[in-house]
């Protein structure tokens, strides 16, 4: 059941472009993923409609796993021209790629071992080669070219992917960070803010009570136009950035048609 959309619009600071993220709440994780697989999987093949390919950057963490695992299912795989999707990840944890800690080993396991991608399309974040090292050859990977559908999680903090509320890495002008994260593992390589936001299209896919709090808090921040929190501070300059939300997680924003608080 879906239960609502929102848009709301926002001014970035010192910028002409409003944002209108475009919120949808479903009324269980089953419906969130189901519908969030479509939706990617018919963008994704949008942009090979348009440009002839399509760079994708896949999230880590649990939330996306069960969105990879539906997108690779034949109905909806088929959909894509996998010939024509170069993979990227918006962050990495530097474990091994065999760990199950491994953000690639996430995505290949739900999703890569199940479509027909070669190896050159795949884009890992080599961390073997110690953070910054990696960090430097990651931007080179993915030179200034715009990442075309970009998939992202929220923490309860509010972090978005290796990007932690008050580090300084949320004002980098790099493409790709090494960071530090406040939970293991610890060492991490992250696309920027700056990267974020150039892309064509950004996903953040949020689940679970326990998310609630923080995306009204960063909600607000959107709608008050004082973005603080990371994952706030993913305003695509595109315009085209989506919250696909279940509604544990949009608990305080569901609203009736008369706009009241659904309790
Ligand atoms: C990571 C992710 C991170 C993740 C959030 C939410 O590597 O951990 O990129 O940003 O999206 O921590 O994680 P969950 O989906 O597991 O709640």
């Amino acid at each position: 059941m879906f239960l609502m959309s929102m848009s709301m619009t926002t001014k970035l600071p010192g910028a002409k472009l409003k944002i209108r993220p475009d919120i949808r709440c479903y009324g269980s994780v089953d419906e969130q993923v189901e519908a969030a697989a479509r939706l990617i999987a018919e963008h994704i093949q949008q942009h090979i409609d348009e440009r002839g390919k399509c760079r994708l950057a896949l999230a880590g963490g649990n939330t996306p796993r069960p969105v990879y695992q539906r997108l690779a299912q034949t109905d909806l795989a088929q959909t894509i021209d996998w010939t024509q999707v170069h993979i990227f990840w918006g962050d990495e944890r530097c474990v091994p790629p065999e760990d199950a800690a491994s953000n690639y080993r996430l995505a290949s396991d739900a999703l890569l071992a199940h479509v027909p991608l070669v190896t050159s399309q795949v884009h890992r974040i080599e961390v073997e080669r110690g953070p910054e090292s990696a960090a430097r050859h990651y931007a080179h990977i993915l030179g200034s070219e715009p990442l075309d559908v970009v998939l992202l999680g929220m923490g309860a903090d509010g972090h978005t992917a290796s990007l932690f509320p008050h580090s300084a890495d949320l004002a980098s002008g790099e493409r790709v960070i090494a960071a530090l994260s406040p939970v293991p593992p610890v060492q991490r390589v992250t696309i920027s803010l700056r990267q974020i936001n150039e892309s064509r299209e950004v996903y953040l896919l949020v689940s679970g009570a326990d998310k609630a709090q923080r995306l009204a808090e960063v909600l607000r921040q959107i709608d008050s136009g004082t973005p603080v929190l990371p994952a706030a501070r993913v305003q695509p300059r595109s315009g085209r950035l989506f919250w696909l939300c279940d509604a544990a997680a949009a608990q305080p924003h569901r609203r009736n048609d008369e706009g009241q608080t659904i309790q």
